[in-house]
């Protein structure tokens, strides 16, 4: 399972430049993980980008600094992974001890490292100035702690993990995993896991079979073609396969987009918040590395990480750019060819796994900051669509929160006035958009409960009257009928947020 080294996406990169923390958007910080906390500069160029400068970035406070000779650095790890684990719960007493109240100067994060380590760990021992003050709040902080497991009818501290709510399961979802058909084929990577002990059950017949997956089963799936199915807690981050880009590790609900995009090979594509990449590697497995993806973010550091995850899976045509999407103009003639459009902005994030974790409430985002988030997703969908010879265009977020699904297709379809429609697609798929208009059950939303995914909303819009040609095959469909107003006012209505 060599790297391959075939042409990676177009770009000018500097070797030696770390990928720094990304700062936009809710996806995983793997820049964060992979650099040397230096964030590459990053400019724009005839080719895309190229890293023309490294400049210090700021090293997470909690974490040691790569290369940190700390003897401490396994413990600190282990203290930050286990503090995250019990997030919700210390967040909880934290709240109920009322400890950030009388403590103002006393920040959140740091709050609940030391209250783990007073409550679950192995009692305080660092802390430094705020070790008295903690000592000071401990009696009501183990009472807060004592009356939460009274209330979750526990008496061990692991089933207070359990007892959250959703908790349990986020933890037993299945893990998917996508073949990358650039670097390999489906049987190949089969036949190569199926050589390693993993015992293959072909496709998989339901959702049933994939949450009663254990040991080294694994499943093809049951909609998404190339999707292999392992049980929850399956590592590939070690394997060959995954390190070598033949295997991509990504969930069924972040794999919809691309898919129900489906542009053939040949096309031309943008993918308007790109980074770190995982739905464009995705496009271009589809597109067979034949016709254009130009893909736009605005984080310099996550299309840094984006480059390298791009090389590794073989993509060779993609053209990236570290620019505002809505800033890039639908009459300049490169994109005059642009037929299909993915549109996958930065949102809540309020459908990811690990935000489900936390308790209802705790991480669920303020009004103020949805409204911005839908401000911004209205703006770029509706930019979006003004490009003039789109066909099709998928938008998705990783978010369950209404406003920023189901509102923002209602009104922009209702701005544009019918030039695009809502398309019934994968008639299968158990979980449809909430009925707010008239055809919202066209999408299609996702959930740990219904689709054993993370939560995740899709909606796919086709220029009405036209064919983009592409109807995927084994993905049946058909157009919604148009909730557009009918054509009496000229002027489209303000997007207020
Ligand atoms: C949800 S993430 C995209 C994830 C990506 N599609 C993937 O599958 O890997 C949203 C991205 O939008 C980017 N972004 C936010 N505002 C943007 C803008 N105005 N133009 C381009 N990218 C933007 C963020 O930097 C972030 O990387």
């Amino acid at each position: 399972a060599g790297a391959g080294a075939g042409a990676g996406p177009r770009l000018g990169v500097r070797r030696g430049a770390g990928a720094g923390p990304g700062s936009g958007g809710r996806s995983p910080r793997r820049g964060s993980r992979s650099g040397a906390g230096a964030g590459p500069r990053v400019s724009e160029s005839r080719l895309g980008v190229r890293l023309i400068a490294v400049s210090p970035a700021p090293t997470p406070p909690l974490l040691p600094s790569p290369g940190s000779r700390s003897q401490n650095v396994r413990q600190l790890y282990a203290l930050v992974c286990e503090t995250q684990r019990y997030s919700a719960v210390l967040d909880s007493v934290i709240h109920s001890a009322g400890l950030l109240q009388a403590e103002k100067k006393l920040k959140p994060n740091l709050a609940k490292v030391l209250v783990y380590e007073l409550l679950l760990g192995r009692g305080l021992r660092g802390g430094g100035r705020w070790k008295p003050v903690l000592s000071r709040h401990k009696a009501r902080l183990q009472a807060e702690f004592a009356r939460l497991k009274v209330k979750r009818c526990v008496s061990r501290n692991e089933d207070l993990l359990e007892s959250v709510p959703g908790a349990a399961q986020v933890a037993k979802l299945p893990r998917f995993v996508r073949v990358n058909t650039l670097k390999t084929k489906l049987d190949d990577a089969v036949d190569y896991l199926k050589r390693e002990g993993y015992s293959y059950q072909g496709r998989a017949s339901g959702l049933d079979e994939l949450q009663a997956l254990e040991g080294k089963r694994f499943f093809l799936d049951s909609l998404l073609p190339e999707l292999l199915v392992f049980p929850s807690g399956t590592d590939f981050h070690k394997h060959p396969l995954y390190q070598a880009g033949h295997l991509i590790l990504q969930d069924k609900a972040s794999c919809l987009p691309a898919t129900l995009l489906a542009p053939p090979p040949g096309s031309h594509v943008i993918d308007a918040c790109a980074a770190p990449g995982n739905k464009t590697s995705h496009l271009a497995a589809l597109l067979k590395n034949q016709g254009k993806i130009f893909a736009f973010d605005l984080d310099a550091g996550r299309l840094a990480t984006m480059a390298t995850l791009l090389t590794r899976a073989g993509v060779s045509c993609c053209e990236i750019a570290n620019k505002d999407f809505l800033s890039v103009s639908p009459s300049d003639p490169r994109y005059c060819q642009v037929q299909y459009i993915l549109l996958d902005p930065s949102c809540s994030g309020s459908g990811m796994a690990s935000r489900q974790l936390e308790e209802p409430g705790a991480g669920s985002s303020s009004q103020e900051r949805l409204q911005a988030l839908a401000g911004f997703q209205r703006r770029a969908l509706s930019h979006a669509l003004s490009f003039p010879a789109l066909q099709r265009l998928v938008y998705s977020t990783c978010s369950v929160c209404q406003e920023e699904n189901e509102d923002v297709v209602r009104d922009v379809l209702q701005q544009i006035e019918g030039t695009f429609r809502l398309v019934h697609v994968l008639p299968p798929w158990p979980e449809r958009g909430l009925r707010t208009f008239p055809g919202a059950e066209h999408c299609l939303r996702a959930s740990p409960e219904t689709t054993l995914t993370g939560g995740f909303f899709v909606a796919v819009l086709e220029r009405a009257g036209g064919s983009s040609g592409s109807e995927p095959q084994s993905l049946a469909e058909e157009p919604a009928p148009n909730i557009a107003p009918k054509k009496k006012k000229r002027r489209p209505k303000p997007l207020t947020t």
